[in-house]
């Protein structure tokens, strides 16, 4: 029989395990804790657990399972939160209060909840592994499509032959089911087999879900927000960094984006940095409104996984596979779903607990020296691709990183920076100046613009690229004349660059700073960006002019009422903006003109 031979915190080791598999579940002790073996030599077993060790003791048994760690996957898992291995937070509330009671065993789905299910397909249709055969509404904002799993015949690598497998619908039904009743049963051409399908299926965690291919990143992921989308766009099923210490704006930042992002479905993984920070996303997120559907709440197309600091370390360690799962899923209907960590620091600190525990020979600050390949294991699973069922859908990442003392050397955001196609530096010392979001532009970078250029001329405007050239000139010119002014004083520039550096600040008010608390400026749409950066480059074209004929000196252009108008064009609403652009130019246009007859 398996027993308890050792036990390290959340590590417990156990002996009599011949035979187990790597990553397969098991129930630890009396109180049947769930823990997954992450390590085997020979009959000894080590393994990670996903709650709390505490009165658990040598001798006791250990049962296998003979299952990896899995999701369940169907309807009902939108508008709800999770633990790190998917186990309900409302019910597990409700019932015993904010704690986690230890060992139970709670469905991730509702199985008594009947959905209604309509079918796409009839009998005597052929379809394969991954293809759609109905759906079911699952919440006012989003159809939930079922698909045959791809693990049906209990592969998760599917390679071609798989994909070809040919099965004849045998009966579809319509109409009330729970998620375990049979909706559907299919044959396989191949080896005239039957299978039942349900609404619901499992997944293991750890293995990506099978697609036909990927695409090339070419389409942006647009966010409302303007430094973002103008400046270090992220591509639809890419993926982005956002470090910044302690304060800088994360949170604030993957909330704006799970809130204004346009994509179909939100993932969002909270590894609480502070004490009651996940408390207040469980508490905070029910509130919100959709601001793509005004009326309905957000969570009727968001999952949270939550991890409270109270939380063992394992289940944050397996969180972000959790959820990356549920991401992928969805995508597998051809949705677009955009999956949030906050902060993937936590995570990578409970890989280091782990591997300390195994007694693994440290790497870089003490992490594992698989930090960064596991890293990069999470963020390919991110992409734009053609589904089993022909579909396109995608999976796009924003990882937050918290760096101690804001420090990008360290280990984790390093890892990040190597495979992420986008950037998002915060910086404190714009934050200190409540310059938000406090994204640095100087340091932050995309590199899907290349590959997404081609979509905003076509469907903004064939100007988008110039203008965002002169946005991203002006703020490169602007530093390198601070750089100056800091060394030799303001005397040292000439009225050009002292224009410069008043476009440089409207840039920085009037632009990049976006108020995610006032309502008109939190979302900014494409058009409203193009508009507003045109204004900008318009403003300087004047002036630059009026400077060259000496008709306006740099300090008479500081005192301008346009310069401050300029700025608050943010806070006009797009329908207005075109008629207050106009204002603002013809306005100064005016005011040049009454200076060249005075000369
Ligand atoms: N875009 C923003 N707009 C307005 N205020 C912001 C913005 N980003 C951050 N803040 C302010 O900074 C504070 C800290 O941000 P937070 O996201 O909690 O930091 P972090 O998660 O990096 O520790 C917020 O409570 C808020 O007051
Ligand atoms: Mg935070």
């Amino acid at each position: 029989m398996a027993e308890i031979t050792r036990i390290a915190g959340v590590l417990v080791v156990g002996k009599g395990l011949k035979g187990a598999r790597m990553n397969e579940i098991v129930k630890v002790g009396k109180e049947k804790l769930i823990g997954e073996i992450i390590r085997l030599k020979e009959d000894t077993a080590y393994i990670q657990v996903y709650e709390d060790t505490s009165g658990l003791f040598v001798g006791e048994s250990i049962e296998r399972t003979n299952e990896s760690l899995a999701v369940e996957l169907g309807p009902g898992l939108l508008g709800k939160a999770f633990d790190g291995i998917q186990r309900p937070l409302d019910v597990i509330m409700n019932s015993t209060g904010p704690f986690i009671s230890r060992g139970i065993d709670i469905p991730a789905l509702d199985y008594e909840k009947k959905w209604f299910f309509k079918p796409r397909v009839k009998s005597g249709d052929k379809v394969k592994l991954g293809h759609i055969i109905g759906e079911v509404q699952e919440t006012p904002s989003v159809v939930h499509r079922i698909i045959i799993p791809p693990n049906l015949k209990g592969k998760t690598e599917l390679n071609k032959e798989d994909l070809e497998e040919t099965f004849t619908i045998l009966e579809i039904k319509e109409g009330e089911y729970t998620v375990k009743d049979t909706v559907c049963i299919i044959k396989s051409e191949k080896d005239k087999k039957e299978y039942t399908i349900t609404l619901s299926h499992k997944w293991p965690v750890r293995i990506p879900r099978p697609v036909i291919r990927k695409e090339l990143p070419t389409i942006p992921l647009l966010t409302g927000q303007r430094i973002l989308d103008t400046l270090f766009p992220i591509a639809l099923g890419g993926n982005a960094g956002l470090p910044g210490g302690f304060g800088t704006g994360k949170t604030v930042t993957e909330q704006t984006l799970a809130k204004y992002a346009l994509v179909d479905i939100v993932v969002y993984i909270g590894c609480g940095e502070r004490g009651n920070e996940m408390t207040e996303v469980l508490t905070e997120f029910p509130h919100l409104e959709d601001p793509s559907r005004p009326g309905s709440p957000l969570m009727d197309r968001t999952i949270l996984v939550v991890n409270t600091s109270n939380m063992p370390v394992a289940a944050r360690e397996a969180s972000i596979y959790t959820g990356i799962t549920l991401a992928e899923y969805y995508r597998d209907m051809g949705y677009n779903v955009l999956l949030l960590a906050d902060s993937t620091s936590r995570w990578a600190e409970a890989l280091r607990e782990l591997s300390s525990r195994l007694e693994e020979m440290p790497g870089e600050e003490g992490y594992p020296t698989y930090l960064s390949s596991r890293l990069s294991a999470f963020y390919e699973r991110t992409g734009r691709v053609i589904t089993l069922s022909n579909l396109e859908g995608s999976v796009t990442a924003v990882g937050a990183v918290s760096p101690q003392g804001g420090d990008y050397s360290e280990p984790v955001t390093q890892s990040t920076l190597r495979v992420v196609g986008a950037f998002w530096a915060l910086d404190s010392s714009l934050a200190r100046r409540r310059h938000y979001p406090a994204i640095n532009w100087l340091r932050s970078y995309t590199l899907y613009y290349p590959l997404i250029e081609k979509w905003y001329k076509e469907n903004v405007n064939e100007k988008w690229s110039e203008l965002r050239n002169f946005i991203s000139s002006i703020l490169q010119k602007e530093a390198e004349l601070q750089d100056i002014v800091q060394l030799i004083g303001p005397d040292a520039l000439q009225e050009m660059e002292r224009l410069i550096l008043e476009i440089g600040k409207i840039i920085r008010l009037g632009y990049l700073q976006q108020n995610a608390f006032n309502p008109i400026d939190a979302s900014c749409s494409l058009k409203k960006q193009f508009y507003m950066m045109k204004a900008i480059f318009q403003f300087y074209d004047i002036l630059k002019e009026s400077i060259e004929k000496e008709l306006i000196s740099a300090d008479e252009i500081e005192k301008l009422p346009q310069v401050e108008k300029i700025i608050r064009l943010k806070e006009v609403e797009e329908k207005h903006i075109e008629n207050e652009i106009e204002e603002i130019l013809n306005s100064l246009k005016e005011y040049i003109i009454q200076r060249e007859k005075a000369a």
